[in-house]
Formats: C-alpha cells, structure tokens, sequence
C-alpha cells in the first residue's frame, strides 16, 4: 500500500501537492512516521467548493443503475483488499486489528447497502380528490438530490464513518465535499482512491484537507445545500451557528448507559460489557459508559466484569490477539487518566486498571463514581467503565436519562414487559434489549436526541435527508 501513505488534497479531479504544507503522520503506538498529510490552501478550499457546486448536475444525471454499480464495484473492491486497510486503519489510528477488520467488513456493507439503497428513490402517487377542491387533479412525488453534501467525519470508525456519508450522498445523486478527520487522513485517502477505481467520476467527490478554518469555509458557503457532521458537541454548536439556512444532520457523543437488571443473566452481560466498553478503547460514541447495576447482585456482577476486563490483552493494534489499542494521541490518554483521577478523589472505587503507557490506558472499571464526575456526566470515549449500584428500575431509567446526552442505551433483564416500558422510558434514539448500548448494524437507523445529535445515519435514512421531495401536479380540465 505503499503510494496510499500520502494524503492529499483532492480538488477538480486533481491530488495537490505542490508547495503546500505537509504534515508527518506518526502511528500513535509506535511514534513512527508512517506516511505524511498534504494540507488544502484556504484557496484549495474554494477551489473544492466551486468544483462540488459545478458537479452537482452531472451527478444528478448519473442514472441510479449506475451509480448503484459503481459503489457495489467499491465494495466488492475493499472487500478484496480488506487485509490491506485494516492495517493501515490500525496503524494510523491504533486501533485492534480485530476491531479494523470487522469496520472494513461493515464499510463493504455500507457501500453495498449506498449502492442499493440508490434504485429505492422512490415517492408517491396522492390523489387530490381528499379535497373538495382537488377532485380531477393527483400529485406525484419524486426524491430528488439536494446538491452538494458537505460530510465531515471523525477520527474513530475513519473508513466506515467516511462511507456512511459518502454513499448515500452519491447513492442519492450529489457532489460531496470532504472532510476527514486530521488525525486519519491516510486512510481516507486511500478510500477515495478505491472509490475512483471502481469508477467514481472525479468530480464526485472533492476532498480537503486541514484545520478549523477550512472546514469554517466549507461550513459557512452557500453552496453547500446538507452539513452531514460526526463529531463533539462543541464542534456541532459552531457548525449550527456559522450554517445559516442549510440542513445540517448530527451524529454526536454519548455516555451510553447500560441497565443490568437482578434476573439478568450476569456472566453474558459481564461479558458484554467487557467486550464493548474497551472495543477501540472506548472511542465510540455508543460506548458502554455507565452500567447501572441492581443492588442486590452488584458484587457477583463486579466480579464477573473485573475477571472479564482482566482478560483483555492491551498493547500492539497489529498483533491479531489484541483487544485493547491506543488512545488516538497521548494528550487523550492524559485526559482519561485525570478523569480516573478525579473520580477516585471524589470516592470512586478503582476496581481495576487506570494505568497509563504512553498512549495505552489500562481497561478500568470504577465503581459508585459520584454523579457530578466526568465519568458519568460528560462523554469519556476512552476505556473506563462505571459500576452504578440502583434500588428499583424507575431509578435506574431516571439515572440514565439524567444525561446532556442520548444516544443509545441496553438493559438485561429476563422480564419482556420490563424490558419494553423501559424501552420506552429511555430517552434516547436506540435501545438494545439483552445487549449493550453498544451495538449497531449499518442500514438501521442510527442517531441520537438531546445533545447526541439530529437526524439518523444509515443510508436509506440519510438519503431522505440528502434528497428533497419534488411534487408534480396534474390537474386535468373539468
Ligand atoms: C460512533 O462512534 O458513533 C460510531 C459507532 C459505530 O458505528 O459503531
């Protein structure tokens, strides 16, 4: 893979380089340098929005079949090469290999699912004669692309993430401009370059580069119709204010709550738990965060967990029996230890872990953290777990919906009435019955409420946000 380790800008057709700053790109595990980030010009940025603007009817004219090809080519193309990015995804972002294969396996779902989900832009036939005024007219309606899709993406599912927006925008018939996260750079690169191979027009997609300011720009332009953002909250509260009139669709954070209830059975939720609160270090959004536990089988449950976490093996990303990679950077690192910290100091029980090394943070469970602490009130995308001890489930569901955020949640309980009412208590856009908060199939929709964000992922739910629905009235003579 060696001529994907540069990332470039991707503008009108062309990759950028010339006289433009570089920046090195170093694997947070082992410090080396493992390839180098050309960033986009505020100039590049302008440029890149004029081309997704000038694109955007020769996209629209692309017939589905088409378009449906070319991203069932791309899956068909990384499912081939799936070895290939799931190192590089390691590499570059210390992520566990086996967490890498299985996003490059859900990202060929993705494009599989974009490229399907592109013969479905069906509307409707609505007869007018409901009305009295209406009686010799029908309306029919057709989904059509908005334009131009802004998608700016995260650093922690940095192939998959980058699908979800980029195939239903081109499934649904726009131009995308892109903006990857800094930190994964490489990799988005090397998927656009796959994207062209399988025979993506070249101003389909434009691709920049760099900092805040660029992605500002791309924000702030007119010629932007839809901002599709995964990121922090702060980050949406800037998009929102500086977005004017366009759509803009939020995937944000979340300190998923997950419920044990006293009939569960404890070994698979311990074992759950273990498994999806330290996937990618904790560095997703649906993480498991706090686990509200019923008192009466806290300390078979603490036990349980602490032997499962205990079990997991923390180190090299590349090495195929690692569970447990690096934080993104060593600042990140810093920051979840100061959180352990700050929770032990205000009473928390370190059950187990809370080591750091370099960029890897021990698995680490707390137990009882008081409420106002970081661990439980904020989002901590890193590898803490919280044991949170409840006396009744109405508690319990009031704890977990006493959250800024509300993304996912899961309970286990062998009761189903109790399972539904708090399915339907729980104030969030998914719930996991007998699994964690932490489970997600690409063509469900994902998304969340409160600060966790507006609108759902998925391609057939972002391409109704990606398309507009256009009425064509026939009103026949009397
Ligand atoms: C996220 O962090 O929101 C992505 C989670 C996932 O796709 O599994």
């Amino acid at each position: 893979m060696a001529e994907t380790r540069k990332a470039q800008p991707f503008i009108n057709g062309q990759w950028l380089e010339d006289n433009r700053e570089t920046v090195e790109v170093r694997s947070p595990y082992t410090g080396e340098v493992i390839g180098l980030q050309v960033l986009a010009t505020m100039e590049d940025t302008e440029a890149a929005l004029q081309s997704a603007f000038d694109a955007k009817k020769e996209i629209a004219a692309i017939p589905a079949h088409e378009r449906a090809r070319i991203l069932k080519k791309a899956a068909f193309l990384l499912e081939e090469r799936k070895e290939e990015f799931a190192k590089l995804i390691s590499m570059e972002l210390g992520k566990p290999l086996k967490n890498t294969l299985d996003e490059v396996s859900r990202s060929v779902e993705t494009l599989e699912l974009s490229g399907e989900e592109a013969k479905r832009l069906n509307g409707e036939s609505i007869p007018g004669n409901a009305s009295e005024r209406g009686v010799n007219a029908v309306a029919v309606t057709f989904r059509v692309p908005v334009g131009v899709i802004a998608a700016i993406t995260p650093f922690n599912a940095p192939l998959n993430l980058v699908c979800h927006k980029v195939g239903p925008a081109f499934a649904a018939g726009n131009s995308t401009i892109l903006k990857p996260a800094p930190q994964t750079s490489l990799i988005a690169a090397a998927l656009l370059k796959l994207l062209l191979e399988a025979g993506l027009p070249s101003n389909a997609v434009n691709m920049v580069l760099g900092g805040v300011e660029s992605g500002q720009a791309i924000v702030k332009d007119d010629r932007v119709n839809v901002i599709s953002f995964t990121g922090g909250t702060v980050a949406s509260r800037n998009i929102c204010e500086l977005a004017g009139m366009k759509k803009v669709l939020l995937e944000l954070g979340g300190n998923a709550a997950t419920i044990v209830h006293e009939d569960a059975d404890l070994q698979r939720a311990a074992s759950m738990c273990a498994r999806t609160g330290f996937s990618n270090s904790g560095q997703s959004c649906i993480s498991v965060q706090r686990i509200y536990v019923h008192q009466s089988v806290v300390p078979q449950f603490k036990e349980l967990l602490k032997t499962e976490v205990e079990k997991l093996k923390v180190g090299d990303p590349l090495l195929p029996d690692t569970d447990v990679g690096t934080l993104v950077d060593e600042k990140a690192a810093g920051r979840i230890i100061s959180w352990i910290d700050q929770a032990v100091e205000n009473g928390a029980e370190l059950v187990t872990g809370g080591r750091q090394n370099g960029t890897n943070v021990q698995p680490t469970i707390l137990f009882n953290p008081p409420k106002t602490t970081n661990v439980v009130c904020q989002e901590v995308f890193g590898p803490i777990v919280s044991i949170l001890p409840y006396e009744n489930i109405e508690d319990a569901i009031a704890e977990a919906n006493d959250s800024d955020f509300g993304l996912q949640a899961g309970i286990f309980t062998n009761q189903l009435d109790l399972a539904y009412k708090a399915a339907h208590m729980l104030d969030v856009g998914g719930v996991v019955i007998n699994g964690t908060s932490n489970f997600r199939l690409d063509h469900w929709p994902y998304g969340g409420v409160k600060n966790s964000g507006i609108g759902r992922e998925g391609p057939r739910f972002a391409i109704e946000d990606m398309t507009e629905s256009k009425m064509i009235v026939l009103q026949l003579p009397v």
